[in-house]
């Protein structure tokens, strides 16, 4: 293997002396959580990702570094391509990953690297010239009439060792040049892989596979984990009698087409064939990987949705929840997986993959007003160690709602990463359609409304900014106490149990958290305070302490303590 030496700027870096390499990035549990830790404590990314082409030239990405520190990123989520690591077999070249690492580092952003190998989207078109064009060497996946599809086969053992190589030699290179400066924090490996058009491959070896009992190793991991597999794994295998042994059809029922709902598990046998042969050409990429750089690797998903329906719709083979004992089976080497969100239910498909043992990682979400509202409810109530809207380097800072969002996050993720795992946090997130919220916390059932930042005095609206959307974080903080995050809602806390007391507000103070240390900007009282449920007014009902968000004429918002305490 021939490597372009890293470039001095690096090996300076490198050789600090005295510098203690502390734990590369990797991922721990905390209670029930998953935490990334990035240079030995707790991380929270405040991610974007790029285009897919933005990083093809330093030239391009030249002014963008600026503006994703602008838009408060601490993490970009960038693509390495194949075809450019690699243009002549065996001859790896890093220039362009060595700029990346410059770029981010000038603005103290860390880096989420993609890799777009052998797959990207379903299709083979980031592999190098010398895999496309040998079609025996490198096959293509085909359909049942035989014809290629523009798809890698999964049964190309010299693809998978092709993809696996190159993918190490990044691993390694970035080992060499960021083990101490810890920019790059994790890896994707492929993107969105899976089969486009058909459940599964009809290669002659696929068909031959598909013919053959279910391998022994997914066998093997199914019954020795068999009261933590998936529900819908579960309810398949127990409809045929748990089988350690057949066809995929005899072990998971014989394969079915339900058009009528997007949520029936369509051609289940060949899509978890297909998954499973994805796993282990996916999984070989990745060992290959951690053996040099054991940072986090994970999948992420074309998700299965309403107009993505069934395997072959959406790539069959792809990381979907109900597909997860597979991927955990035969491809140890990666640490979870993830979806790509760009359907309007997002907190459904979000859910989802807050399996166990799965953190919620988002590395791409639909961009704009309404995802900059569901990212504060994705890191409070599904504890997301990630949140990424996708081309992040659109529009600019000052016109992205997420630049909001993340000087607010940025403020509380030490707070936030605190309560992972306790039970101490809920998210917020309402719209014109779910204009309410309730759970409970630290005692007091928890009821949200939101008020589409309407400004009022004296029940007179005095202006408005209205949002159609609203997101917010709830932290339990300490007895009765509550720290708060939001715009354009109103909270109200009732005891959970109940009785003649009245509630009133011991403190209410806005502020700023500097250093994870409180610094207070006004004390809320009078006007601006709410008292117990009476907002100061003898109005409203004594039995509930109100919290309500001043409007907020920048958009930008509002972070609260309150503390609340009762009286007879
Ligand atoms: C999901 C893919 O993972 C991205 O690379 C990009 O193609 C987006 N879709 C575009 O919506």
């Amino acid at each position: 293997m021939i490597k372009i030496l890293p470039s001095l700027v690096f090996l300076i870096g490198y050789l600090q002396p005295g510098a203690q390499i502390m734990s590369s990035p990797h991922l721990e549990k905390k209670g029930n959580a998953i935490q990334l830790i990035v240079q030995g404590k707790p991380f929270l990314v405040r991610g974007g990702e790029l285009h897919n082409s933005s990083t093809s030239t330093a030239e391009y990405m030249r002014g963008i570094w600026k503006k994703m520190a602008d838009k408060n990123l601490n993490t970009v989520i960038t693509a390495v391509y194949w075809e450019m690591v690699e243009p002549i077999e065996g001859k790896f070249n890093f220039v362009l990953v060595d700029s990346m690492l410059a770029g981010a580092r000038q603005q103290n952003l860390h880096l989420v690297l993609l890799w777009f190998g052998s797959w990207k989207n379903g299709y083979s078109t980031y592999p190098p010239t010398w895999v496309k064009k040998d079609f025996v060497k490198y096959p293509r996946a085909k359909d049942k009439n035989g014809k290629s599809f523009q798809m890698l086969s999964t049964f190309g053992e010299s693809s998978a060792k092709a993809d696996a190589a190159a993918f190490g030699a990044l691993m390694q290179h970035i080992k060499e040049v960021d083990e101490h400066q810890q920019t790059v924090i994790a890896a994707q490996v492929e993107n969105e892989m899976g089969l486009f058009g058909s459940p599964r491959d009809y290669t002659d070896a696929a068909s031959k596979a598909f013919a053959a009992p279910v391998p022994g190793d997914l066998m093997k991991y199914l019954s020795t984990h068999k009261n933590d597999i998936q529900p819908e794994i579960d309810s398949a295998w127990k409809a045929n009698g748990y089988k350690t042994s057949g066809s995929w059809e005899d072990v998971f029922g014989k394969s079915v087409f339900d058009k009528t709902n997007w949520k029936a598990l369509s051609y289940l046998p060949e899509e978890l064939f297909t998954v499973y042969h994805y796993a282990k050409y996916v999984g070989t990429v990745a060992a290959e990987g951690k053996k040099a750089y054991a940072i986090p690797m994970y999948v992420n998903a074309w998700i299965k949705q309403d107009i993505f329906g069934y395997p072959g719709r959406y790539p069959s083979g792809g990381p979907i929840p109900h597909t997860m004992d597979v991927w955990r089976a035969v491809a140890p080497a990666l640490d979870f997986i993830a979806p790509d969100i760009y359907i309007k239910d997002a907190l459904y498909t979000i859910l989802q993959y807050r399996r166990k043992g799965n953190p919620v990682f988002i590395p791409e979400f639909r961009p704009g007003l309404q995802s900059a509202s569901e990212a504060l409810w994705a890191y409070g109530e599904a504890e997301a160690i990630c949140f990424s809207p996708f081309g992040i380097d659109d529009i600019e800072a000052a016109d992205d709602p997420i630049t909001k969002t993340y000087a607010g996050i940025a403020q509380m993720q030490n707070l936030i990463l605190q309560q992972h795992g306790r039970g101490t946090m809920h998210g917020i997130y309402m719209d014109t359609i779910s204009k309410g919220q309730e759970f409970d916390l630290g005692g007091y059932r928890v009821t949200a409304q939101k008020t589409g930042g309407i400004s009022t005095f004296a029940g007179f609206t005095i202006g408005s900014k209205s949002s159609p959307f609203a997101g917010g974080i709830v932290i339990n903080s300490g007895k009765d106490e509550f720290v708060v995050i939001g715009k354009d809602f109103s909270l109200s806390f009732t005891p959970l149990q109940m009785d003649d007391s009245t509630l009133d507000v011991e403190y209410l103070e806005e502020g700023h958290f500097v250093n994870d240390q409180w610094v207070m900007t006004r004390k809320l009282n009078g006007d601006e305070g709410t008292g117990g449920g009476d907002y100061g007014f003898g109005f409203g009902n004594p039995r509930k302490a109100a919290l309500r968000f001043p409007v907020s004429p920048t958009g930008d918002y509002t972070i609260v303590k309150m503390k609340i305490y009762k009286y007879k």
